[in-house]
């Protein structure tokens, strides 16, 4: 296998089949240009941000990286339009489509040369978004943090790359060279890992969400939102536990203590009203690290494995 010059690196013109997946409030500009410079690609995560928020990160990303990188679109956004036409304008070099079905906008954005992948947990999306156009497929496994589907990657990922014609990018449960490895030996040309890149430097999430992430165990997430139809992964901390037990009795109180949730963790590490989202992987991630060095280690552990070959890094 040459993973340094496979279909997906082609396509996206980076030097590494690594992507940072798109995470709402995490995924800022600065972190982003991190990861594109140091050769996967980075993804700004545009979560309910209005046309002239993004256009600020977008500014600032191509002030940070000459390299590609990517926008983040959720289908749940409000401002949806204006994103998609932004991304257009400015010319974004990859759009990731994900958080519900985004077969309306993938020949939108191809039709105007933007190279569009979209995010999936199940293979009849899959199919539908590869017919819509999809350059590329996320599959998106249940450890992931975030949103959630229901299928292990390790299921998800081999089914994709049996029934695609299009590249499938692994996500969920990676954050590793050995990871990255059965990623690649299921079937998947590049991986994408969000909680992975929480835990570095350049990302500008507040003190106590890093903490919490090389504290946790693999047991350590919990599951909210799954009986309001929009399952998410976060940290098993009292908030998460509340609102998991306050979703039998009263639904719309969980609801309205969510709204906001991940902003509070983010920006101020609110322990209280918080949502932590990080998949299981939290559990194998014990240290801070540069994103060079997240992204070297990986593909150092691929070339001692003879998935990469030496010769071209
Ligand atoms: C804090 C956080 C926020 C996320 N927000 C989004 C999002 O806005 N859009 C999206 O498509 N995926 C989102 N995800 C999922 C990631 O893009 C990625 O697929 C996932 O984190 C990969 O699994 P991992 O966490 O096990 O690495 C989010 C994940 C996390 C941890």
């Amino acid at each position: 296998m040459k993973l340094t010059n496979n279909k997906i690196v082609q396509l996206l013109n980076i030097k590494y089949p690594i992507l940072e997946g798109g995470m709402a409030w995490v995924g800022t500009a600065k972190l982003a240009a991190a990861v594109s410079n140091a050769g996967g690609l980075g993804t700004i995560g545009s979560g309910n941000m209005d046309a002239s928020l993004l256009k600020k990160q977008i500014d600032t990303i191509k002030q940070l990286t000459d390299k590609p990188y990517a926008v983040n679109v959720i289908m749940l956004n409000p401002h949806i339009d204006e994103v998609i036409d932004l991304i257009i304008n400015e010319k974004v070099p990859v759009a990731i489509l994900g958080a519900g079905n985004s077969s309306k906008y993938i020949p939108k954005l191809k039709d105007n040369g933007i190279t569009t992948l979209a995010v999936v947990s199940s293979e009849n999306l899959a199919l539908r978004l590869e017919n819509a156009g999809a350059d590329a497929i996320i599959g998106e496994g249940m450890e992931c943090g975030g949103h959630i589907g229901d299928v292990t990657t390790m299921v998800l990922v081999r089914k994709l790359a049996s029934i695609l014609s299009v590249p499938v990018i692994a996500a969920g449960g990676i954050a590793d060279g050995p990871g990255a490895l059965a990623a690649f030996v299921l079937g998947a040309e590049a991986i994408q890992m969000g909680t992975r890149f929480i835990a570095t430097y350049e990302c500008e999430a507040h003190e106590t969400y890093k903490r919490k992430i090389l504290e946790a165990g693999i047991r350590d997430t919990i599951i909210t939102g799954q009986k309001m139809g929009h399952p998410a992964r976060i940290i098993k901390t009292p908030f998460g536990k509340k609102i998991a037990k306050l979703e039998s009795s009263s639904p719309e109180e969980a609801e309205e203590a969510l709204v906001g949730s991940l902003m509070k963790a983010f920006v101020y590490g609110d322990e209280e009203h918080g949502s932590f989202m990080a998949g299981q992987s939290v559990g194998l991630i014990n240290e801070i690290k540069s994103v060079k060095e997240v992204i070297d280690d990986i593909m150092s552990y691929l070339e001692k494995n003879q998935i990469v070959e030496s010769e071209t890094r």
